[in-house]
């Protein structure tokens, strides 16, 4: 369903390649799924866009899946299944009483199109991303791959910038806890021994961009530190802690559908 033509062939999308086996590392957190799931405000219909294999999409809502990976669908178990991008979005004005959009923004090429096609076609908005401008830092990024930096600054748009063109009233913090379920770099903050498996690197979109020349001996000097006990010595104070904000914000635009009609906005 997306526009694609014999001249002018659309780039292979990056979860074409990346996106095998996403469902085994990347488990909806149940803690997000609540926190989304209440932040949806009664939507009754929700338009999940840039929805991978559907990941947080919120049981007994009438919910259309749209993302430009086939290899992402053909994973997602719904009925309703749209191969587009977010910046081209097949629908009419206000069809759906919401939009979602998880962990997906950064990859957009054009995030402020997008985020106007979803304000075009739902009443109320709700995204989870990252602040670019956050600190702490993951300690991998600090210690080992300093490199991730500039990859995630350069797609990650400031929290400021995304509130404004959602037209955002609210920002809700998401402390990652130690045990997060859904794979992405950062639900390993506490168990840095993860890192050391490829299958769970290669869940990630972020490592995907590394050359494996930069990787390698990065993840051997990891390896090493966690043999000798040089990691936990530096970083006792992480083991002791059950959540820590690395930066990770539910943002939320429009009014809700169980708000009273006439009363507050959102
Ligand atoms: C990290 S995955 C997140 C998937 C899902 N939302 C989740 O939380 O598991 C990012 C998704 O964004 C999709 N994506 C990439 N470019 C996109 C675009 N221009 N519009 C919409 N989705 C896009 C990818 O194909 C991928 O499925």
């Amino acid at each position: 369903m997306t526009a694609s033509t014999a001249e002018e062939p659309l780039p292979t999308p990056t979860y074409d390649r990346i996106g095998r086996g996403y469902r085994d590392v990347r488990r909806p957190d149940p803690r997000l799924a609540a926190l989304i799931r209440e932040a949806l405000g009664g939507a009754r219909s929700v338009v999940n866009v840039g929805a991978g294999t559907g990941s947080y999409e919120p049981a007994g809502t009438d919910v259309t899946a749209v993302d430009p990976s086939r290899v992402m669908l053909d994973q997602h178990p719904g009925r309703r299944k749209i191969l587009a991008g977010a910046e081209e979005l097949p629908f009419e004005d206000g069809a759906f009483d919401a939009a979602m959009a998880v962990m997906t923004v950064h990859h957009w090429p054009d995030p402020l199109r997008g985020l106007r096609e979803l304000r075009r076609v739902s009443r109320r908005q709700v995204l989870f991303t990252w602040d670019p401008g956050h600190r702490p830092e993951l300690w991998l990024i600090e210690e080992y791959l300093p490199e991730i930096r500039d990859l995630e600054h350069a797609r990650f748009m400031p929290l400021s910038a995304m509130v404004e063109a959602m037209g955002a009233h609210t920002v809700v913090p998401f402390p990652i806890p130690y045990d997060f379920t859904d794979g992405f770099q950062i639900a390993y903050w506490r168990r840095p021994e993860f890192f050391l498996d490829p299958v769970v690197r290669r869940a990630s979109s972020t490592f995907a961009q590394l050359p494996a020349s930069v990787v390698e001996p990065a993840i051997a000097r990891l390896r090493a530190e966690l043999a000798s006990g040089a990691w936990h010595r530096r970083h006792a104070d992480l083991l002791t802690r059950d959540t820590v904000d690395y930066g990770y914000r539910l943002l939320v635009a429009g009014p809700g559908d169980d708000a009273p009609p006439d009363g507050p906005r959102g």
